[in-house]
């Protein structure tokens, strides 16, 4: 029914019966549709209308707003709609002076209706005709004029509003509409000198609670105006009035009245962040700046926990990030001016903020539901990072600031200090320490040195000296005399299962920082570890991790030592694993391994004893400290050469279970890590350690995608590696044939290897085109494959079929198999690539086919001019809608570009418009 009321929208004969159901006999539904109808066809099919019709229907509409302006609102707001937007549609040329002609004819006495009603109307159609104008569909030209037109028709509009605003007779309903009318008419840029009168009467209807709400929105939209900066003395002559606001905004908060605060606040706010350079300009005025950056601090210190006592505090963070960023970006002198008078500031802030970030009572967080304490952790983190970024302004000063207090605090044995408190002043160290090289700070083996003086009796506050001691470990490297006294505690947090992520956490930052100086402290740490993960007292996330901090720590032992702690932590594990493998699988039993594979794994991501893995330079690994490989069997070889049997078993038995695969390949969050490498070293050896099982899996179809997944993740870390080189082409060859041959078959089953094996064969193109030097690969068929999957219907596997052509194409020069292969088929991708862009494919794909073309241009520059006039050739190709003039002008386009990609996707995205049919339609300006 929905699908048949829109069609009746659109149609022809729309235009008779949108007025007979507007008949008063009717429902306010039928009513309401009629109008839409009207609307709707006005806004979209305006050209249907002959010119000369243009004054009736404009009449017709006057009366029936008339009609309605006593009856159905909805009815009422719809028909204005349809006015705005035949207003729109003939600004200014066919209907000048339009807003002037509706004042008029509203102000007239008759049609029985009372002046309220025709008052009140006309708001409404006022209100409604600069939205939709924001909304409308006009061409660009057409905005540009009719937003000139508009503008001028400010002149009618203003002093109706100002009329109708001041005179104490005026309804509040009638004075909330102009107030909305205002709000609406100063997005389209109505110049702020022009509405001042007005936005100072808006000041004056905040002292209405009944206008306070859309006095606020009128306000905060005027003042927000990206033009509004250029009135200055206007700006100058808000700021006053702003000010005055402050007794209302304290009484507010004396009364809890926290929407009142909110929206003083956000007028305060809004014009502080919209204007501070503007305002910090105008140096004669520099007390009234400073005293609305002060109104501001209130703002932000405002008493009350957020967000159960206030919501408030949080709309002010941006402001200082502005004002510091003004600030900043003032010449040398001029800046030191200015941050005599803010420096005193911004500390004062910090206090503010720590203050603001302190947790409430015991008693009261205990009261707070999960949602109200998952908005505080929020709040704080943008506390956090709000003190990182002002530490920018005041330097090394903020943390001797913060040491101070905190020293003050611990050592005061007259009042009782709150752990709340304490906390803070912890978390703003924590927040600076953790991005900010703390190095040249001379406080921190101070701040060290008075953890210990810290009486944890609370979590919050034991997971914040955690969090603390972990921010700070960059800088225990570099003085590990100081980790004996931090050591013990971590050790002691990891047996708490309530301090599992703060403590888990900061044990791997020290083990991966400083591993170099931890040897002495290693059994201990390896003792406690084990025994926690005996006792099974944290979650698997966190078990992972302790995996990873004791990799990195084994990684800095002598090798004998690391294989008698590699014998200690997996034994048990290995053994539990030779049982499950036993057994007959089930869901429990599958659970068990994917644990223990998942802690090899983990442990097997960090211990690395080599030199710095070129892989890190993908910046995903943290970087490490290039050591010569010590002498001796590498313990992770060892190690595997004793488990890999039982590994091997266990793959067979659950080679079918991607999760239990998987658990190898997604021991990290992102799967092309360096750290991917120990877990997948193991399939390596299983894999290459019998190909022979593998050639069994393989020619069992339907073949696995998981295995070409695997296999790209080989690809990718394991073909720069000489060692490797061998078995990875062995691999590759024989994956690529196995998949070819299951392509042969029937390519449309199954278009997910396709999507794996698309990525595996650009990954190869990546990382070693060398493996397409080889004879036994059919490179040919490899290409032919790609451009059957061009034109497959899923998105996925034409977006990683792009992906390969695209990192083919560089190679037509170095590896010969390709240059052939191109200069024969290329043509071939051509067409496919025009087919797809020409209606073939879905049109989010218009990138990546624009991304082929760009390189095809780039590498092969004079046989696509060929390729493009020959497949463009025959009429009707890419689609019957396109003429041989748009053709020829889109291969000269395509072929003047060969720099600017961002151009080539422009141009084929035009193109597929054209071919589509779409191009100038709504359609396709929507999408
Ligand atoms: C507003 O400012 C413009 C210049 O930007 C000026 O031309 C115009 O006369 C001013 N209008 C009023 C009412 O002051
Ligand atoms: C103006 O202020 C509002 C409210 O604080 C803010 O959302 C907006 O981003 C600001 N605009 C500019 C250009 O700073
Ligand atoms: C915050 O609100 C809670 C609960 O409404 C109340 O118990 C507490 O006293 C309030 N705190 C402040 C500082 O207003
Ligand atoms: C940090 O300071 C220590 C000792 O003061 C010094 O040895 C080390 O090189 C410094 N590190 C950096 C990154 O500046
Ligand atoms: C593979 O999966 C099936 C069912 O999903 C299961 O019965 C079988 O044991 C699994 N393992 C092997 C080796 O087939
Ligand atoms: C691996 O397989 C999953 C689906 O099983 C797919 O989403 C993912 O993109 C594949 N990754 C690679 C690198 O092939």
């Amino acid at each position: 029914a929905q699908k048949w009321l829109m069609q009746a929208q659109v149609s022809p004969q729309a235009w008779q019966f949108c007025w007979a159901l507007l008949s008063p006999d009717k429902v306010p539904e039928i009513q309401y549709f009629g109008a839409s109808a009207l609307h709707t066809k006005i806004s979209r099919y305006w050209s249907d209308i002959p010119t000369d019709q243009y004054e009736s229907l404009k009449s017709q509409l006057f009366s029936q707003i008339a009609c309605f302006s006593s009856g159905s609102k909805m009815v009422l707001t719809r028909l204005c709609v349809a006015l705005a937007s035949l207003a729109l549609n003939t600004m200014p040329e066919a209907w000048p002076g339009a807003v002037a002609e509706m004042v008029r004819v509203f102000q007239e006495e008759g049609g029985g209706v009372d002046g309220r009603a025709r008052c009140l109307a006309l708001l409404e159609l006022l209100t409604v005709l600069p939205e939709e104008f924001q909304t409308s569909r006009l061409p660009q030209y057409r905005k540009g004029q009719v937003r000139g037109a508009l503008g001028r028709e400010w002149g009618s509009v203003c002093p109706l509003l100002q009329q109708l605003l001041r005179r104490a007779d005026s309804p509040g309903a009638v004075k909330a509409r102009v107030l909305r009318c205002l709000s609406s008419w100063v997005l389209l840029d109505v110049p702020l000198n022009e509405s001042e009168g007005l936005v100072h009467d808006c000041f004056s209807a905040l002292s209405d609670p009944e206008l306070f709400d859309t006095a606020v929105e009128a306000i905060v939209n005027a003042i927000s105006q990206p033009d509004s900066q250029r009135y200055v003395n206007t700006l100058l002559k808000l700021v006053p009035r702003v000010l005055a606001l402050q007794d209302q905004l304290r009484e507010a908060v004396q009364n809890g009245d926290m929407e009142t605060c909110h929206g003083i606040c956000r007028i305060a706010v809004t014009l502080g962040e919209n204007h501070s350079r503007t305002l910090l300009e105008q140096v004669d005025h520099w007390q009234s700046f400073l005293a609305l950056v002060n109104m501001i601090m209130f703002c932000t210190g405002i008493p009350g926990h957020y967000p159960v006592n206030e919501t408030t505090s949080s709309l002010t963070l941006t402001f200082w990030y502005t004002l510091q960023d003004e600030i900043m970006s003032f010449e040398s002198d001029k800046q030191a001016v200015y941050l005599q008078v803010y420096r005193p500031v911004y500390f004062q802030l910090v206090d503010v903020l720590l203050h603001k970030a302190q947790f409430p009572s015991d008693h009261e967080y205990a009261s707070w539901s999960s949602d109200e304490k998952e908005q505080f952790r929020i709040y704080r983190v943008d506390i956090s990072d709000t003190l990182m970024y002002v530490y920018e302004m005041l330097g090394a000063e903020l943390l001797s600031n913060l040491y101070d207090k905190l020293g003050r605090l611990l050592t005061n044995t007259e009042q009782p200090t709150s752990w709340q408190h304490t906390e803070a002043l912890l978390y703003g160290f924590q927040s600076i320490a953790e991005t900010i090289d703390v190095n040249y700070s001379d406080v921190i083996p101070g701040l060290i040195g008075l953890i210990p003086r810290i009486s944890i009796n609370n979590v919050q506050l034991a997971d914040t000296v955690m969090f603390t001691i972990g921010a700070l470990a960059e800088w225990l490297a570099d003085h590990p005399v100081m980790l004996s006294s931090v050591l013990p505690l971590v050790l002691q947090a990891l047996g708490n299962p309530d301090l599992s992520v703060s403590s888990v956490s900061t044990l791997k930052k020290i083990c991966r920082e400083c591993k170099y100086d931890l040897p002495p402290y290693a059994t201990n740490i390896v003792a406690v570890s084990q025994e926690v993960l005996i006792k099974q007292i944290h979650k698997t996330s966190q078990c992972m991790w302790l995996m990873q901090a004791l990799g990195f720590l084994l990684s800095a032992l002598p090798v004998e030592d690391i294989l008698r702690n590699l014998h200690s932590l997996i034994t048990p594990y290995i053994q539990q694993l030779e049982k499950l493998a036993d057994e007959t699988p089930n869901p429990s039993n599958k659970l068990a391994i994917i644990h223990i594979l998942g802690l090899l794994s983990n442990l097997f991501t960090t211990l690395d004893i080599s030199k710095q893995d070129d892989e890190s330079a993908d910046g995903s690994a943290p970087p490490v400290k290039a050591t010569p490989p010590p002498p001796g069997p590498n313990p992770v070889v060892v190690v595997l050469q004793q488990v890999f049997a039982l590994i091997q078993k266990v793959l067979s038995k659950w080679l079918n279970d991607s999760q239990v695969v998987e658990v190898r390949r997604h021991a990290e969050p992102s799967p092309v890590s360096s750290l991917c490498l120990r877990p997948t070293h193991l399939g390596l050896r299983c894999f290459t350690g019998g190909l022979c099982h593998l050639r069994e899996i393989c020619e069992d179809p339907p073949l696995p995608s998981d295995l070409l997944n695997c296999s790209f993740q080989m690809v990718h870390i394991f073909a720069s590696e000489t060692d490797h080189f061998p078995p990875i082409k062995a691999l590759f060859e024989l994956v690529t044939s196995v998949t070819l041959s299951v392509f042969q078959q029937g390519p449309r089953d199954h278009p997910d290897i396709v999507d794996s094996f698309m990525q595996l064969q650009a990954q190869a193109l990546k990382r070693k085109p060398d493996l397409f030097l080889s004879e036994s690969l059919d490179v040919k068929a490899v290409f032919h494959c790609g451009i059957l999957s061009l034109k497959f219907p899923e998105a996925p596997t034409v977006k990683s079929t792009c992906l390969f052509f695209t990192e083919l194409l560089p190679h037509c020069s170095d590896v010969p198999p390709l240059a052939r292969v191109v200069q024969e088929d290329g043509k071939l991708l051509v067409q496919a690539v025009l087919e797809g862009i020409g209606g073939g494919a879905s049109r989010s794909l218009m990138d990546q086919f624009a991304e082929v073309l760009f390189s095809l241009n780039k590498h092969c520059f004079s046989l696509l001019a060929v390729w493009l006039k020959e497949a463009l050739q025959p009429p009707g190709f890419p689609s019957s809608r396109i003429t041989t003039e748009q053709k020829d002008n889109f291969s000269q386009q395509i072929l003047r570009e060969r720099v600017n990609k961002r151009r080539v996707k422009d141009i084929v995205k035009e193109f597929t418009l054209l071919c589509r049919g779409l191009h100038g339609t709504e359609y396709a300006a929507e999408y």
